[in-house]
């Protein structure tokens, strides 16, 4: 794992909190940009590993020339359309890294991967300056399909590869995820999807500051999509306690449990062209840390007012914001007990999510009964 990372993330914070707050045109570009790169890697996978060596620095500079035509053109058509702009090969990828190509390594060597994972993460021109928040939803929405009845869902076989998973609403954006990921794989392509994300996840979430989550390798690539589940199964953020009840004691969590996994919320932000929801939770989202609990309690939240679905923002500056789900875990006695105690004791958060993530990982996957004993012992 790469030491200077998570310095140089929780510095990005440190700027994004100064930052005024982003104007209705920047996020609409920056929603843009998420477009034109998710399109462009379905459109021409090939171009984006390209991008690396110095065959790849030149079509670099003819992909930034190139594609800052197109990406005005392009920007003009979805502010025109409201709609996301089409794919095609004038939808350079301009958030896509073009540093060289991570490093190759043998079978086994998870600390290659790691390597390679965080040289990728911070990203100057993408959301806050890392795709560590995305790369964490990933590996949350792999895994987060499980359900324990019938043991069918779960990190295991890495589905999100191919529809309708790939195409449900809930997963919108994390195209961008996988893409990023794709020269990882090339460089180590002895490990499998389905290990490749849940442990992307981890990187990420080390990298901006969090605790260890434990993780460990096992997880094979189903050939296609037929054990893919039914839509409906990660959460609706526009419901309440019930729902998320209902949502993660299906996955065999507790109520602690989905306060704490809910705490991921210090990182990132929503973006209306993926969720409809838009702004981030806290003012450090490349930093992992429980800011996301403090805000919950320190501010009052007030409906906003705008033309999206029901948000939350902070009555004193309106930047931050509260999905209908987030503020549950407020007006829920039990969830509310857990809230509390996290926003004081940064400690017991980082403890119980890093528990609580890396069993989220290992949903559905069969890993040798030998193997989880002595993880466990
Ligand atoms: C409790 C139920 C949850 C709901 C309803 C929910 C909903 C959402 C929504 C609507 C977004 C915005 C997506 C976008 O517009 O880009 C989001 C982002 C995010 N979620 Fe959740 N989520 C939940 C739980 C979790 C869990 C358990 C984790 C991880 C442990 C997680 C990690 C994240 C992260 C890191 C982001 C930011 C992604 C980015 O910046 O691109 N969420 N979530």
């Amino acid at each position: 794992m790469a030491t200077s990372a998570p310095r140089m993330l929780r510095l990005g914070s440190l700027l994004a909190r100064q930052a005024a707050p982003s104007s209705l045109l920047q996020q609409q570009f920056r929603t843009f940009s998420d477009n034109a790169a998710a399109e462009a890697a379905k459109a021409a996978p090939e171009a984006v590993k390209a991008d690396s060596g110095s065959k790849g620095k030149i079509r670099g500079v003819q992909a930034l020339i190139f594609g800052g035509l197109g990406a005005g053109m392009l920007y003009g058509y979805s502010l025109f359309t409201s709609q996301p702009p089409p794919s095609g090969p004038l939808a350079g990828p301009p958030t896509l890294p073009t540093g060289t190509a991570p490093k190759t390594s043998t079978p086994g060597d998870y600390a290659a991967v790691r390597d390679s994972i965080s040289s990728l993460l911070e990203a100057a021109d993408y959301d806050d300056g890392s795709y560590g928040p995305l790369l964490v939803r990933l590996a949350w929405h792999a895994s987060g399909t499980y359900d324990k009845s019938s043991c069918t869902g779960g990190s295991n076989g890495a589905t999100m590869r191919f529809p309708p998973e790939c195409e449900w609403a809930a997963n919108r954006g994390l195209a961008i995820a996988r893409q990023l990921l794709e020269p990882v794989k090339a460089a180590h392509p002895w490990i499998s999807y389905a290990d490749l994300w849940t442990l992307a996840g981890v990187v990420a979430i080390e990298d901006m500051g969090g605790p260890s989550v434990a993780w460990r390798p096992g997880r094979e690539d189903y050939s296609d999509g037929s054990k893919i589940v039914p839509d409906g199964r990660l959460p609706n953020a526009t419901l309440g306690a019930k729902h998320l009840r209902d949502i993660f004691h299906r996955m065999g969590f507790d109520d602690r449990d989905i306060v704490a996994l809910s705490g991921a919320h210090t990182l990132g932000r929503c973006h209306p062209d993926r969720s409809g929801f838009s702004g981030p939770w806290t003012n450090a989202p490349t930093t992992f840390s429980n800011l996301y609990f403090q805000e919950l309690v320190n501010n009052k939240w007030r409906p906003k007012k705008w033309d999206g679905p029901l948000q939350y923002e902070d009555a004193k500056t309106g930047t931050l914001m509260m999905l209908p789900t987030d503020l549950a875990l407020l007006s829920d006695r039990t969830f509310k007990k857990y809230v509390a105690q996290y926003a004081k004791d940064e400690e017991a958060f980082f403890k119980d999510f890093a528990v609580a993530f890396g069993k989220l990982l290992e949903l559905g996957v069969p890993f040798p009964s030998a193997e989880k004993a002595a993880a466990t012992s």
